[in-house]
């Protein structure tokens, strides 16, 4: 009889670790996944200005790649067609910074970092609003209505 409650006792004592368990395990499992450490922030910009915006990601799986008004910009450092834009990307670190230079009207528009799913790992973007103000910093002439 005595052997018998100490099997059941042990028997709890399993069941409640497997229990106690399980959830850690799923903590684990997310904090395996891929996920952005930095995240681009909405931007106002005056014309000419230079705008990095930002994004770094943790355990880096997929590939990434931004986007522009859902328009994908490619893999490369320089962007065909956008000059005045490149990726500042290093796969080792997770930094994907998107850099505009001399910023012009027609770059306002939301962007979107998207990393790819990769095995065991879910796609995740970020998005952030570029606005380009219609004057230069400080300048004072008729354009500026800001
Ligand atoms: C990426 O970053 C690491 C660490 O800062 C550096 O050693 C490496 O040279 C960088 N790679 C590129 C391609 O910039
Ligand atoms: C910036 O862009 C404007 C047109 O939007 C152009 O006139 C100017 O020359 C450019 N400046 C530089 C430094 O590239």
């Amino acid at each position: 009889m005595k052997h018998c409650i100490s099997n059941w006792l042990a028997s709890i004592t399993v069941l409640c670790c497997i229990v106690i368990a399980r959830p850690s395990l799923q903590v684990l499992g997310e904090l395996q996944q891929q996920a952005f450490r930095i995240t681009p922030n909405d931007i106002e910009a005056h014309l000419g200005d230079e705008v990095v915006l930002r994004c770094e990601i943790e355990r880096l799986a997929g590939r990434v790649q931004w986007t522009k008004d859902g328009f994908a910009l490619g893999f490369s450092n320089e962007i065909l067609g956008y000059p005045r834009f490149s990726l500042n990307q290093n796969h080792s670190t997770g930094v994907f910074n998107l850099r505009i230079t001399n910023a012009s009207v027609e770059d306002a528009a939301s962007y979107q970092c998207q990393v790819g799913p990769a095995k065991h790992n879910q796609p995740i973007r970020a998005g952030a609003k570029l606005t380009v103000l219609g004057s230069t910093k400080g300048h004072h002439g008729i354009y500026h209505w800001n």
